[in-house]
C-alpha cells in the first residue's frame, strides 16, 4: 500500500512538468492554493515552500481579496488570493520548456503604496526591471509581458521586489502569472514587416479586461511582441477582440502613453525604391474619446493621421508613401497627445494601431 502510494506520489511529482509547458497560467499561477494555517504567522507566509508549486524568500504576504489596508479595501483580478513581495522578496516556479525557444511571461502586478515600484523579472541569464510607477489601469492592477529564450530545458521564473521601501506593508502585489511560447512571424512578400497585425504575442488573461503592458526598452530578439521594439519611456498596452474593439483580426496595441511610448521596426529596404506603409488608426471601445493623432514614420519620412474617437469603436486606414534611403528603414509610430479615458479620467489610453504593412512599389514609369 505504502509503496503504490509512494508510486503514484513519484508519478505525480513529474507529471506537472513532464510535458513541456506552452499556453496559460502556471501550477497555481493565481495563488488560489494557500499556505496551510500552521505556515502562516497573520498575513505573513512563513517558509520556502508554504505556497504550493513556488518556492518564495523574504517577506511574502498570502492576501485574501477584501482585506484592509489602512482605509484601502484590498482587490484581487483572479479568484480569491494574491501575494505581497515585500523588500527584497521574490516567488519563483521551476518550468519545463523547449531549449531555444522563445516565451513570453504576462502576469498582474497592483502598487499599493505611492512610492515608485519596481518588480525583477527573470529567466536566467536574462532578466529585465519593469517599472511601476504610471498607472494605466485604474483599479490599481495591470497586467506586464516579459520574454525570454530559453538556454535550458528547465527554467526557473524568479519575480523579485528590489525595493527598500520603509514600510514593510508596501511593496507590490502580483496574481495570475502565465507563459506562452512565441512563435516569430517572418516577413513575407506580402508585407516587409514581422507581425504586422500584432496577432503574435504576449498571452491575455481571459479573465482580465486591461489588456497586456509591453513595458519600454524592449529589445527585438526578446520581445514579447514578436518583431516589435517598444521604444522609450512608457509601455505600449497589448489589447485583444475579447475586450476591446480591435480594427482587423483579434489583436492589436494601443498606443497610451502619448509620445513617451513609440513603438518600432526596422525593416530591409532597397535604396531608391518606392514603398508604401499602410496601417488602420482607430480607437478600442474604450471610452477614450477626443481627437487623435497617431505619427508615423518611415526613415526621414513621416505623416501625420488625425482619428476622432467617440470611444465606440471604428478605425480607417492610412498610407504613407515613401522612397528608401538606405538598405535599413525604421518604421515607428507614436501617439501625439494623451488621452484619459472619459469613465474614470485617471487610466491613460490613446490611439489603436493594427494591420501594419509595407509593400515595393512598381517604380512609376518615367515621362519621356
Ligand atoms: C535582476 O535579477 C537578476 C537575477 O537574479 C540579477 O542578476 C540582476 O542583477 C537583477 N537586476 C537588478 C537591477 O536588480
Ligand atoms: C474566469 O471567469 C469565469 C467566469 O467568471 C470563471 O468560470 C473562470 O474560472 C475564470 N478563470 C480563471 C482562470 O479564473
Ligand atoms: C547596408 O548599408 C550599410 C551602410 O549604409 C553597409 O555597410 C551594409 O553592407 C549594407 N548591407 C547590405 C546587405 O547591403
Amino acid at each position: 500500500m505504502r509503496a503504490v502510494a509512494f508510486l503514484l506520489l513519484l508519478l505525480c511529482a513529474t507529471c506537472h512538468i513532464a510535458l513541456s509547458f506552452t499556453d496559460g497560467l502556471l501550477p497555481n499561477g493565481n495563488f488560489e492554493l494557500g499556505p496551510k494555517p500552521s505556515d502562516m504567522k497573520g498575513t505573513e507566509v512563513i517558509g520556502p515552500h508554504a505556497i504550493p508549486e513556488w518556492e518564495t524568500s523574504g517577506f511574502i504576504e498570502y492576501i485574501k481579496a477584501g482585506q484592509k489596508q489602512g482605509d484601502m479595501l484590498l482587490v484581487v483580478p483572479e479568484g480569491a488570493f494574491a501575494v505581497r513581495l515585500g523588500n527584497e522578496a521574490s516567488i519563483k516556479q521551476r518550468v519545463k520548456v523547449i531549449k531555444g525557444m522563445y516565451y513570453s511571461i504576462t502576469f498582474s502586478a497592483a502598487r499599493t503604496c505611492a512610492q515608485e515600484e519596481r518588480l525583477n523579472i527573470s529567466v536566467a541569464p536574462d532578466w529585465g526591471v519593469l517599472p511601476m510607477q504610471t498607472l494605466y489601469s485604474s483599479n490599481g492592477w495591470d497586467s506586464y509581458a516579459w520574454a525570454f529564450q530559453a538556454d535550458y530545458d528547465v527554467i526557473e521564473i524568479v519575480i523579485h521586489n528590489p525595493g527598500v521601501e520603509e514600510d514593510p506593508a508596501c511593496g507590490p502585489l502580483i496574481d495570475s502569472v502565465a507563459f506562452r511560447a512565441l512563435y516569430p512571424p517572418r516577413p513575407s512578400s506580402k508585407n516587409l514587416l514581422k507581425n504586422g497585425g500584432f496577432e503574435e504575442g504576449p498571452y491575455v488573461f481571459p479573465n482580465t479586461s486591461w489588456g497586456v503592458l509591453i513595458p519600454p526598452n524592449i529589445e527585438d530578439d526578446h520581445s514579447p511582441l514578436p518583431g516589435w521594439m517598444v521604444e522609450s519611456l512608457k509601455a505600449v498596452k497589448y489589447i485583444d477582440s475579447d475586450h476591446f474593439s480591435v480594427p482587423q483580426e483579434k489583436r492589436a496595441v494601443e498606443l497610451v502613453a502619448g509620445k513617451e511610448s513609440a513603438i518600432a521596426q526596422v525593416a530591409r529596404t532597397i535604396p531608391g525604391k518606392t514603398y508604401a506603409l499602410s496601417f488602420s488608426v482607430g480607437d478600442a471601445s474604450n471610452s477614450c474619446e477626443g481627437s487623435m493623432v497617431v505619427e508615423a514614420f518611415a526613415g526621414r519620412d513621416t505623416i501625420k493621421v488625425p482619428y476622432e474617437s467617440k470611444g465606440k469603436g471604428g478605425f480607417k486606414r492610412a498610407v504613407l508613401r515613401f522612397v528608401a534611403v538606405s538598405n535599413r528603414t525604421r518604421i515607428m509610430f507614436l501617439s501625439t497627445f494623451y488621452t484619459m479615458r472619459s469613465d474614470d479620467y485617471a487610466s491613460l489610453c490613446g490611439p489603436v494601431l493594427d494591420d501594419v504593412k509595407l509593400l515595393s512599389l512598381r517604380t512609376p514609369p518615367r515621362h519621356i
